[in-house]
């Protein structure tokens, strides 16, 4: 059962006598502890994606199902969802963290001492708590957006929508963030995240799906992706000269001695006799080509600009 379907959202902006097609036609689904990295380029969509997921923006045309309601129609579907969205607008400024994470509770259907326990257990989790009686508006802004996070954790939705959040975090803070992720699905929650950090995504998504002006162009598992588009090439390297005999038998296994490497291009068997060819010279490191998420990305949007 998913905890996310979305089917065929679209939406146009009208202003100043110009329409946008911001999302053309987006479908999605995210099951229980799964976390489904939502790439794209500046203004492909995913934000206004995210809100219409959210309730906040209304779709032109489309359907939006948290754990099977409607948000845009059932209050229900709201406190089955949390949502960091860019700005972090979430958070109250003239309110303290604790007082925002019992406020944003209650709103979203906890009693008020149900709240501020859970509001107490994330600043900790958060590393907070020493500024849990500051103004929020006081706090940096790592320290605003990990309220941010915080905030929308409260009342343990079931769907989590995060809107670039590790952006403009400190390292540890950027960490703290990741290991959440990944703690949240691991307890089932259903996470969709938006980021340009390209190796954020690929360590903590279990699926992506990239937007490219309004439309999905591509959707799959992350390893699947990765491996669809990493090499069969092997390299290798070694220290010391590869003599003219060696060079040749390299050549004659189907590998090309280069200035400190070789690279083999074969069938992975083939391998042992490319080694053993390279006997008794140092090898430092032998990698098999594996594509990253980065390169998989601008190979794909690239293509589609072609197209
Ligand atoms: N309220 C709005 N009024 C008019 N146009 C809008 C509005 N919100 C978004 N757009 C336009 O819709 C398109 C998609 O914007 P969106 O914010 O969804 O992109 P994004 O994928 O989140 O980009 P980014 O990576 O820069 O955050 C853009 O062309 C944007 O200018
Ligand atoms: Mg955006």
């Amino acid at each position: 059962m998913s905890v996310l379907v979305c089917e065929n959202l679209q939406k146009t902006f009208h202003s100043h006598g110009r329409s946008t097609r911001a999302v053309q036609g987006v479908s999605l689904r995210v099951g229980p502890g799964e976390v489904l990295a939502f790439l794209g380029p500046n203004g492909a969509g995913k934000t206004t994606t995210i809100k219409m997921i959210a309730g906040l923006v209304r779709p032109d045309a489309g359907t939006v199902r948290v754990a099977g309601r409607d948000p845009h129609r059932d209050p229900w579907a709201l406190r089955q969802l949390g949502a960091v969205l860019e700005g972090n607008r979430n958070v109250y400024w003239r309110l303290t963290p604790l007082e925002n994470l019992e406020y944003f509770g209650v709103l979203r259907g906890l009693s008020a001492a149900t709240a501020r326990r859970r509001g107490r257990l994330l600043l900790e989790r958060f590393n907070l708590t020493d500024k849990q009686n500051a103004l929020t508006q006081q706090l940096s802004r790592g320290m605003q957006q990990k309220l941010a996070i915080a905030v929308s954790l409260v009342h343990e939705p079931s769907l989590l929508l995060l809107d670039e959040p590790t952006l403009g975090l400190d390292v540890e803070a950027a960490e703290t963030v990741k290991r959440m992720v990944r703690e949240l699905a691991a307890g089932g929650q259903a996470i969709v995240l938006t980021t340009h950090q390209l190796d954020v995504a690929q360590q903590l998504s279990h699926r992506v799906a990239i937007i490219r002006e309004g439309r999905i162009i591509a959707e799959d598992r992350t390893d699947a992706l990765l491996a669809r588009f990493s090499g069969e090439q092997y390299e290798i390297e070694v220290v010391g000269e590869i003599d003219a005999a060696r060079r040749e038998r390299l050549r004659a296994l189907g590998a090309e001695p280069l200035n400190g490497r070789v690279v083999y291009l074969g069938v992975p068997e083939g391998l042992w006799d490319v080694l053993d060819a390279l006997r008794p010279l140092t090898i430092l490191r032998v990698e098999k080509d594996r594509a990253d998420l980065t390169e998989v990305f601008l190979k794909l949007i690239r293509e589609e600009e072609r197209a």
